[in-house]
């Protein structure tokens, strides 16, 4: 069962925007590419640098510490890179973000 986050306002994140949100299990970082929203780890898992301040190059956050790289929509063996991805929606207004 996934715990359900609200994160606030919808018009608060509009699009090409990012956030940060506090939740019981770590910061995540939310972002909205497109009008699509994205939300991750804010850690980055090299040496900590904050992923919600990182570059957008399509889908993928660049930390602004070193460089790394992680796609937002990566999957399966892809995703296996210290960065967990949530899953953020657009619900009757509200940013909502969903931990597992
Ligand atoms: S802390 Fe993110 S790449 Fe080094």
């Amino acid at each position: 069962m996934s715990e359900r986050i609200d994160a606030g306002p919808a018009e608060s994140l509009p699009p090409g925007e990012r956030m940060v949100v506090d939740t019981p299990k770590e910061k995540v970082a939310l972002f909205n590419i497109d009008g699509t929203l994205h939300a991750c780890s804010a850690r980055c898992p090299h040496a900590g640098g904050p992923l919600q301040d990182g570059f957008l190059r399509g889908t993928s956050v660049v930390c602004p510490w070193h460089g790394w790289s992680f796609d937002l929509c990566a999957t399966g063996d892809d995703a296996r890179d210290g960065v967990i991805r949530y899953r953020a929606a657009e619900e009757d207004g509200r940013i909502v973000v969903y931990l597992p």
